[in-house]
């Protein structure tokens, strides 16, 4: 569905993103990470054909971004700017989202079904202005001008990124939904190796524009020189895990965690730890 075949991209003789090759199948969901700077929204824009590469070659759904219109790629892939104000023109949240579908000249019942379906998934207010919304909320507007015109596949760049939990939480869930029902292929920068953990299955690390690792997320995350390499911070649970002495596959989630340190409270109650039975 998409390949990248050996791609750089070159500004002024100074390469961004050096010699990167990889796949993303249809219907797989996979994280980019990377320190600042690394080439991560460098490598989206190229995917999305925002910008050519200057060597090597990318295939989206089989055809070579270098001969494809953006107008035309918008059909078929969503992109999500790191900064939503970047696509937001409507007047209001139901203009926003009516616009996309104008564009792409669907039907006005059609139309109308489709935006309405959206805007109860994301729970927004269609009469609202974007630009009188939070940012959290001009983020789900702007998710939403992408899934209003069913794409399948979404590029977002950081899409959690100045987001409280529970916006954060709904944005990944509403992803996720939309990966797993409708197959939509995800590819998502991300900094926050938490979000990568519960919703990528696969991560990508880029560093200096150089692909560093592709790799299953829970693998990678485990490797502590990968992480320092890639200027990743662990996600809670696994530095967490490793600070306990917990071997990688003994306890991945929150709840083999608490099964893990009850079994070992337990244990350490009978063998008489320093507390343990004390009145
Ligand atoms: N148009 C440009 N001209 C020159 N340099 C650029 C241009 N766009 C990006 N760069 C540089 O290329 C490098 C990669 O930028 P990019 O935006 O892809 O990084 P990133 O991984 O997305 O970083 P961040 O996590 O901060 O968003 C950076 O050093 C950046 O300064
Ligand atoms: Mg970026």
């Amino acid at each position: 569905m998409i390949r990248l075949e050996n791609v750089s991209y070159a500004i002024e003789s100074r390469e961004l993103v050096s010699g990167v090759s990889l796949r993303v199948g249809a219907g797989e969901f996979a994280a980019l990470a990377g320190e600042n700077g690394a080439g991560k929204t460098t490598l989206l824009k190229l995917v999305m054909g925002l910008i050519k590469p200057t060597g090597g070659d990318i295939l989206v759904g089989g055809a070579s971004t270098r001969g494809l219109r953006v107008s035309v790629m918008a059909r078929t892939v969503g992109y999500l700017f790191q900064n939503p104000d970047r696509q937001l023109f409507g007047a209001t949240v139901r203009q926003e989202l009516a616009f996309g579908l104008d564009f792409l000249g669907v039907a006005k019942d059609e139309a109308d079904r489709r935006v309405g379906e959206t805007l109860d998934l994301l729970k927004l207010d269609p009469d609202r202005a974007p630009t009188s919304l939070s940012r959290g909320e001009r983020q789900r507007v702007a998710l939403a001008s992408l899934f209003v015109r069913r794409p399948r596949i979404l590029l977002l760049d950081e899409p959690t990124t100045g987001l409280d939990y529970r916006e954060c939480v709904q944005m990944m869930e509403t992803v996720s939904r939309l990966n797993r029902e409708d197959g939509v292929t995800v590819l998502m920068v991300t900094h926050d190796m938490e979000v990568a953990l519960d919703f990528a299955p696969r991560m990508l690390a880029l560093s200096g524009g150089k692909l560093l690792a592709d790799g299953p997320t829970r693998g990678l995350m485990r490797d502590e020189a990968l992480l320092k390499r890639a200027s990743l911070v662990p996600a809670q649970m696994v530095a967490l895990a490793r600070r306990l002495g917990i071997a990688p596959g003994e306890a991945d989630d929150a709840l083999s965690l608490a099964a893990w340190v009850e079994r070992r409270a337990g244990v350490n109650a009978k063998g008489g730890m320093p507390d343990a039975g004390r009145p």
